[in-house]
């Protein structure tokens, strides 16, 4: 398994880090044997598994159930838990002592937070209590109410200068890696440059020290809106499709099963059985 000092070694040599999010045992486990650098158990759950509209709606114990399964499937890989909507906002000890909880319970390796500002003491308090904490700036969903959507963030001067000004502190308190979401990849590049610790991209561009992408989105894995910053590597969804409606086909057309798909009695038990 990679470390946080491994992640910073990456960067300095220039090489990419792989994250994918995953959600489940078989997932994790595709993503394991692919040789993914880092999982990310990812709100977006709420959407491409639970098929809610927005994060909003994922709890604490949702995030736990999964990331369990995830552990399971990825035994040897990095795995960084969302901490969801709502669970770091208020007493930062109550906070401390869900992410302890959700650490311990799940046996991941670091937690995510999303934000700078009123999340940097958060950042500071969870690092101070050895915890690794990733940070996520740019486009925030959990914050997309108030952002009024799912809209690329720093597009202007005066906004790319407050996230470098917020990376910098999100960085300043100990944060292990930083997801940029949604940012112009000029400014992925700079942020990328005044930063120690890795940027992780997501529709910020080339210039990110590491890439990440959802599992359903990369794969085509569902019937969910593409972002545009998406290139999906394969059409898992087309296959799905394929395999059940084959499926459902041979069943009401009597060519499924077959006998090789089924269990032989024997003629003399068979003979005993009618008498
Ligand atoms: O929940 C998620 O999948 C994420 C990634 C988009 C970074 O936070
Ligand atoms: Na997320």
């Amino acid at each position: 398994m990679k470390t946080t000092a491994q992640f910073l070694m990456m960067k300095q040599q220039r090489e990419k880090i792989v994250m994918v999010t995953a959600y489940d045992y078989p997932g994790a486990r595709f993503s394991e044997d692919a040789g993914v650098d880092m999982i990310l158990v990812g709100d977006s759950l709420g959407m491409v598994v639970l098929g809610y509209e927005s994060t909003m709606r994922v709890t604490v114990d949702d995030m736990i159930h999964h990331s369990k399964a995830v552990r399971r499937g990825a035994p040897q890989t990095f795995i960084v838990v969302d901490m969801p909507f709502g669970s770091y906002h208020g007493d930062v000890n109550d906070t401390l002592k869900t992410a302890v909880r959700m650490m311990q319970e799940t046996n991941a390796n670091a937690v995510k937070v999303e934000g700078a500002g009123d999340i940097v003491p958060v950042i500071k308090k969870l690092t101070d209590a050895g915890i690794p904490v990733v940070a996520h700036l740019g486009l925030l969903p959990q914050s997309a109410g108030v952002l009024g959507g799912y809209k690329v963030q720093g597009k202007t001067a005066e906004q790319a200068e407050q996230l470098i000004q917020d990376a910098l502190e999100v960085e300043q308190a100990g944060a292990c890696a930083i997801v940029l979401e949604c940012i112009p990849h000029q400014l992925t590049a700079v942020v990328s440059e005044k930063l120690t610790i890795p940027t992780i991209g997501i529709g910020a561009g080339a210039e990110a020290d590491g890439q990440v992408l959802v599992f359903h989105d990369l794969l085509h894995f569902g019937k969910h809106h593409m972002p545009k910053f998406v290139h999906s590597f394969a059409q898992v969804g087309d296959e799905i499709e394929r395999g059940i409606k084959g499926y459902t086909d041979a069943v009401k057309a009597g060519t499924f099963p077959t006998l090789a798909h089924s269990f032989t009695m024997k003629e003399e038990e068979l003979n005993e059985l009618y008498g």
